[in-house]
This record gives structure tokens, sequence and C-alpha cells, in this order.
């Protein structure tokens, strides 16, 4: 078998036109505010492509970049003056911050109906209790990618590699909401091998370079690769050996490519649904 590939620049970009149609329908432009404090050089180039993505949408779009020796009272103003603008929809505080800044003390000082991340306590929290809410961009992507390829997903055996709190746990709670069986496997996981072989749908979040190999996949599984790592020469790669996998995979995505794009836009999609719900349109 050689497996499709889904195609996750062509997915979000028919995402991204459907956001804009919708945007230019509205009496309002739907407002995105990321902060960024430091100069995490990966972050800088995260948070341009986010603005960039959101103003082409017509958002009205602004990133607030902090220098790195901001202090945590000060990044909480900024988030409260944020909360209270009537004009802001989404807000986004690009991680990671600075080491002497709490990150969850941050996050839960963020509005949750301006949460467009996703990450807030009481949206994941809705999330787990099977609730709408607003929910985290990447798994929110993966599942636009999983029906974009025709997979069945109603009863089907669904793993998810990895149990981080932005990518590995709402993606097993988005599984379960559409009636996936639902295993979420990580580090101290036996045999992990053949957990992964039980897989239809195997989702990798665990940010290790070709872990998965071709011989851990079952004959016409379908493989979301949501790793990006950066190999010795530069290069990006996938947490999912994609030459190996392809040769028994139904469909695969690549990196880059494939989850990434739709990362944003999810963004863009929940600053959309934030505005709707807190505006009324
Ligand atoms: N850093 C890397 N990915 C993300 C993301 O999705 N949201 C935020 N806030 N920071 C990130």
């Amino acid at each position: 078998m050689t497996a499709q590939v889904i195609d996750g620049k062509a997915v979000a970009a028919e995402l991204r036109r459907g956001i804009a149609a919708r945007v230019a329908a509205l009496p309002f432009r739907p407002g995105l505010r990321v902060v960024r404090v430091g100069e995490d050089p990966a972050s800088g180039v995260y948070v341009r492509n986010k603005d960039r993505a959101a103003l082409e949408a017509g958002f009205d779009s602004a990133t607030i970049h902090l220098p790195e020796a901001t202090g945590e009272a000060e990044l909480l103003e900024v988030v409260a003056r944020l909360n209270a603008d009537p004009v802001v929809d989404g807000i986004l505080v690009q991680l990671p911050l600075p080491r002497h800044i709490d990150a969850d003390r941050v996050i839960a000082a963020v509005s949750p109906g301006k949460d467009v991340d996703g990450f807030h306590p009481l949206n994941a929290g809705l999330l787990a209790a099977g609730r709408p809410g607003l929910v985290p961009c990447t798994p929110k992507g993966v599942m636009h990618l999983l029906r974009a390829a025709g997979c069945s997903l109603a009863g089907a055996r669904a793993l998810v590699l990895g149990r981080s709190g932005i990518v590995g746990r709402p993606m097993a709670q988005l599984l379960l909401a559409a009636d996936c069986t639902v295993t979420v496997a990580h580090s101290r996981t036996r045999d992990l091998a053949a957990e992964c072989r039980r897989a239809e749908i195997l989702v990798a979040a665990v940010g290790r370079a070709g872990m998965v190999r071709g011989d851990w996949v079952a004959e016409g599984a379908t493989v979301i690769d949501v790793g990006i790592n950066r190999l010795p020469d530069g290069r990006l790669t996938g947490d999912v050996d994609f030459a190996g996998v392809s040769r028994h995979a139904a469909a695969i995505t690549p990196v880059p490519g494939g989850v990434g794009p739709m990362t944003i836009a999810c963004l863009l999609e929940n600053t959309l649904e934030a505005a709707v719900a807190r505006r009324g349109a």
C-alpha cells in the first residue's frame, strides 16, 4: 500500500477562504491580539505568520511585543487591559514565556471567552466534560484533517501518542467526542509498538524525530504527525518515519505541510467563533 498524502496546506487554505468570507459578511472586524514576550526566534516566526494570516482573512490583528525583562505583574496588566477592550475578541499569549513568568498564571488570567488558544482551565474543563467551548488549535486542526481525508471516526480505534495539555490530552477528548475508542500512550506505556499497531487512527505528538516506524503501523491506518523536530542539518521532520509508514498507512500527513498550516487556520476559526459568541452576530 502507498499512503494518500493529506495536504494540510490545501485544507487550511480552504478553511481560511471560508473564514474570510464569513468575516467579510460581518458588520465588524473580529479583533485578535497576539502577545509576545522576549526574543525567542521561533516564536517570532510563528507570531508573524499568525498576524499575516489574520490580516489576510480580514481580521483586525496586532502583535504586542514586550521586552524579555517584562515582569509577570506587568504582563498580567496587559492581559487585563485586553480582556476589558471591547474591540478585542481573541487573545493569544505566545509560549514559551521567559522563565521568570508563570505561564499557567498568565493563561488563567485570559478571559475564557477570549481564550482563542483554548488553554484556559475553564475551556479545558468544558472540553473534558463534552461541552462547547474554545478548543486548542492544533488538535482542532487534526480533526479537520481527519474529516477532509474521509476517515470514518465513529467506533474507530484511535491512539494518541503524547499526553501534553496543548495537544495530546485535548486531542484524545476531541476523538472521544467524535465517537472513537481512544487510547492515550506516553513515555511509560508498555510495548508502545504493539499499542500503535492496534490503531486505525494514530496521532503522534511526542516531539521525537522519526519515532513511529513503518512496522508500528497497521495496514490501512490513518497517521497524523503533529511533531515538528529540527534535524542537525536544519531540516524539519515529524515524529513519524514518513517513508517507512507510507508503505503501510492508507493516509498520512507530511511535515512540513500537514498539521502546521491547520493550527493557524484554527486560530482564525476560534477568533471568529469567539467574536460571534461575544458580540452576537
Ligand atoms: N507556541 C507554540 N505553539 C503555540 C500555540 O499554539 N499557542 C501559543 N500560545 N503558543 C505556542
